[in-house]
């Protein structure tokens, strides 16, 4: 039961002076807190999403020099070449598909990271294969077509320049 103050109206009991905050106030700073909490959450996750973004940029730009791998004449159409690009450990296969078509990619197979070898094929175009587990690559993407890769292999660029030779410009993982 509540007390009647000196003019005669409820007077507010003792708890309520001491602690004044009202319902409505406690529910007005929870929305503001919770909108804070929102705004901040939306800020950081922006800022992850963009740090993503980056870091994937990076990750991807090319890896390496430009520089001269073979002549063109020596490699005949339906050959393959082996190099070392970037460094001189990586190695690196290239193949001459047609006059102007070359494709080239680390020869790391992206499973277990055996060396992966051209398989020419009289009828079809050939692959690259994996011996170790029968990962098979497509010649013209570099994408796994069969076993167990899930990720394509490191493509290099390549150009054939008016010195004649074959120039590899840039590796992408
Ligand atoms: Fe190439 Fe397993 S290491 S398929």
């Amino acid at each position: 039961m509540t007390d009647k103050g000196p003019d005669g109206h409820a007077e507010e009991p003792i708890w309520r002076r001491d602690f004044p905050i009202t319902s409505a106030g406690e529910e007005a700073i929870t929305r503001r807190d919770f909108t804070r909490f929102l705004v901040a959450g939306s800020g950081a996750f922006a800022t992850g999403t963009v740090g993503v973004a980056i870091w994937s940029a990076v990750r991807s730009i090319n890896e390496g020099e430009p520089r001269a791998i073979v002549a063109l004449d020596s490699l005949a159409i339906g050959d393959d070449f082996l190099f070392a690009y970037p460094g001189e450990r990586d190695s690196a296969i290239l193949v001459r598909l047609a006059e102007d078509d070359l494709r080239a990619y680390s020869q790391q197979c992206t499973h277990l990271g055996c060396v992966v070898f051209w398989e020419a094929d009289e009828g079809d175009e050939g692959e690259l294969v994996c011996p170790c587990h029968e990962g098979h690559f497509d010649i013209r993407s570099g994408d796994p077509t069969a076993g167990p890769p899930d990720r394509p292999l490191g493509r290099i660029e390549v150009e054939v320049r008016g010195d004649g030779m074959v120039w590899a410009l840039g590796r992408t993982k």
